[in-house]
């Protein structure tokens, strides 16, 4: 049975190179995981070389330690490691035929972003964005073509969550819908369809979460107090190492974008804003485990 509002999987375009656009923490994570599960070229691209560098270094640094852990044969970390590139040519993304960005979480951005790109790669090709909170249909206004663009929400930690929220606007064709589930499930993810409205439905869920966790703080609750409290819960980790996994000023702009939508339904925190200059709110030893506040 197709899941709800499913398009007809035979509309599903062929996958055979995939560009990523942005090399930071979630395109470092995707980009991975596309070219261990399609096994086609994956070409990533950023502002200046020394960011492409950078991110290429982190996926080559994620490769080995796949090998380390003997999840993957010398073989594949080889066959990894040649598949993926770098570069600050767009031209290198004429041949893609799915490009997918996840550059700094601002509208503006992202269209600019989308309307370069589409100068280099072929009238087919269809275009994904990772906004885990913009409008994709404005994300798509300066497109020639929006009807390819697609939502193609990942989730942090990338290679253990199971989930992709893949977001459709009016314009979206039902190919691009179908490539998207398509892609999806060759990733070996689960995909479900989200309305394109902020938050789609895992950040309005965990706006709400963090946005109450924060108001608490913000109101003299301290965090351990907040996160022993939220144990019984039985969430996978408390409000406040989920607000550095996500990013500090990642989760402060996520929770402005949903009061922003619904200033009565969602709490917006000035504090979190000023916390995310110290960068993190826990303390971490050398192996990243957790040491407290
Ligand atoms: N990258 C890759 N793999 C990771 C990882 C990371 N950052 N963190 C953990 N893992 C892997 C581990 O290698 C391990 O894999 P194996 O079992 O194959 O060895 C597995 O995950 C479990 O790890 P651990 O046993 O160390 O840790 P855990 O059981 O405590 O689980 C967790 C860690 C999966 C991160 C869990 O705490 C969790 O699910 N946390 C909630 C994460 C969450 O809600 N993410 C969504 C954030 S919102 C978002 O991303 C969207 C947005 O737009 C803001």
């Amino acid at each position: 049975k197709r899941p709800a509002g499913a398009p007809d999987k035979a509309l599903a375009q062929k996958v055979t190179k995939v560009g990523v656009i942005g090399a930071g923490l979630m395109a470092n994570q995707f980009a991975l995981l596309f070219v261990r599960r399609l096994q086609v070229p994956v070409v990533i691209t950023d502002l200046d070389q020394t960011r492409v560098d950078k991110g290429i270094a982190s996926i080559r640094g994620e490769i080995d330690a796949l090998l380390q852990k003997k999840r993957i044969s010398p073989d594949e970390a080889n066959r990894l490691n040649d598949l993926i590139s770098g570069t600050t040519n767009k031209s290198d993304f004429a041949d893609c035929d799915w490009v997918i960005e996840a550059v700094f979480e601002e509208l503006g951005v992202k269209q600019d972003v989308f309307a370069d790109v589409e100068q280099y790669i072929s009238d087919t090709a269809i275009l994904a964005t990772n906004t885990s909170s913009l409008s994709v249909e404005q994300i798509g206004e300066k497109l020639a073509h929006p009807e390819r663009l697609v939502g193609f929400h990942f989730f942090n930690p990338v290679a253990v969550m199971p989930l992709i929220e893949v977001v459709r606007t009016p314009q979206t064709t039902p190919e691009a819908l179908a490539t998207a589930m398509a892609t999806a499930a060759k990733l070996r993810k689960n995909a479900v369809i989200t309305r394109d409205t902020p938050g789609f439905v895992v950040n309005r869920v965990l706006a709400k979460l963090l946005g109450e966790a924060m108001y608490a703080v913000d109101h003299g609750t301290p965090f351990e107090v907040v996160d022993k409290a939220v144990a019984p819960l039985g969430l996978p980790m408390p409000p406040s190492e989920l607000l550095d996994l996500v990013g500090l000023k990642v989760g402060a702009h996520v929770l402005d974008t949903h009061h922003n939508a619904f200033p009565d339904r969602f709490y917006r925190s000035e504090n979190l804003h000023k916390l995310a200059e110290y960068g993190t709110l826990l303390e971490k030893d050398s192996k990243g485990k957790v040491k407290g506040f």
